[in-house]
């Protein structure tokens, strides 16, 4: 049976910060039936990622494109692969049934047909499917593998983790405070940095776009030195952390926000600070790291379940709303993991 299959698509190549005009909505054919002898899986989408990386994948040329295969360049015109949460309408491949929920790389899209190794069977356990998306999916194990893998952190040490409200940056923050460490956030507003030290519990969080100087900033709030910081805007942020690493500190290069729509703006590291601190400085993707998946599942079930974490998530009905929710997410829309539920459960 052909159905029409709705679907978010680029005009053209994207360079600098993406607009909603950038975006069009497409109608394409879209078989809900197995093709035969294949393992094909069928699938409705329910829940859709929405994810700064994807800018990346826009643009006309980025050494991303051709470092990762999550990374690819998108092609004008055509279907968006991306992360989440989808329901099963038919299948040849005999691990997945019709009305299995399944996570994996789906679509910005009504539909999307699947044969890679990247789709999992998922059993909720009565908790919301956009958990899956977010906290318990790859924004999960990002900041999981990230701070715990990367950063190597000891109980008591002095943490500093940027875009703090963001999917990655809340978890960062709160692992981190359960672990025990003193933990510092920075985040783009007034009601952001709230919430951060009222719900969330930071130790501290200070408002980036009131700082003057951030170098002086990040004194303030650590007169004792930074040892752990775990990086997703760089540029000017990254300068100003890497003066106020104590010895032998540690960064977690997760992303670089700030640059990613601005191709004039880079870090310029001091490097004798790097030498002479011996500060270890490392780039890390969640996809390298699969293999933490169960331990980082089990412990952030647990915390979630005795209430010692919480999820953080921005929701949003409607695929002709992703255009507005990515763009949003460079402007500092978005208050934890940014999501597009496509479809009813
Ligand atoms: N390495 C990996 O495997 C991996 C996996 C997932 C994500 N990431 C990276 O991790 C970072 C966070 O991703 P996320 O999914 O958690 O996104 P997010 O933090 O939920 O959303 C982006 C946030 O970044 C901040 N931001 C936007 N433009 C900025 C700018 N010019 N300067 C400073 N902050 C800016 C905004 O918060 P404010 O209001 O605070 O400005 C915005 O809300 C991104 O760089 C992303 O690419 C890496």
């Amino acid at each position: 049976m052909e159905v029409t299959n709705k679907y978010v698509a680029i005009k053209a190549n994207i360079d600098g910060a993406p607009q909603e005009s950038d975006f069009e909505l497409k109608n394409g054919s879209f078989s809900l039936l197995v093709k035969p002898g294949s393992k094909d899986v069928i699938i409705k989408n329910l829940y859709v990622s929405i994810d700064p990386y994807q800018i990346n994948r826009m643009k006309i040329a980025s050494d991303s494109q051709t470092t990762s295969v999550f990374a690819t360049m998108i092609d004008p015109g055509k279907v968006i692969d991306a992360y989440g949460v989808g329901i099963v309408i038919a299948s040849g491949n005999p691990e997945f049934e019709k009305d299995d929920y399944v996570v994996g790389l789906l679509s910005w899209g009504e539909y999307c047909v699947y044969n890679g190794p990247y789709l999992n069977k998922l059993d909720a356990m009565g908790l919301p499917l956009s958990y899956y998306v977010g906290a318990l999916g790859l924004s999960g194990l990002t900041a999981y593998a990230g701070f715990f893998e990367i950063c190597k952190p000891k109980k008591g040490e002095k943490v500093f983790v940027s875009a703090a409200s963001g999917s990655v940056g809340n978890l960062v923050g709160q692992y981190a405070k359960q672990f025990g460490c003193y933990v510092v956030g920075c985040a783009g507003s007034p009601k952001k940095v709230k919430l951060l030290k009222e719900k969330l519990g930071f130790d501290e969080v200070f408002n980036y776009k009131e700082e003057p100087d951030l170098n002086l900033a990040l004194k303030r709030y650590f007169p004792d030195g930074i040892d752990i910081y775990f990086d997703n805007v760089g540029a000017e942020m990254l300068e100003a952390a890497i003066l106020n690493m104590n010895l032998h500190g540690r960064i977690a290069v997760c992303g670089v926000i700030s640059e990613y729509t601005d191709n004039g703006k880079r870090a310029i590291p001091d490097m004798l600070s790097v030498i002479y601190k011996r500060i270890t400085i490392r780039g890390f993707l969640a996809g390298d790291h699969m293999g933490m998946f169960p331990e980082f599942f089990s412990t952030t079930i647990d915390h979630l379940n005795t209430g010692k974490m919480q999820v953080l998530e921005d929701v949003s009905f409607g695929l002709e709303g992703v255009p507005s929710a990515f763009v949003g997410l460079f402007r500092g829309d978005n208050v934890g993991k940014r999501i597009v539920q496509v479809s009813n459960d």
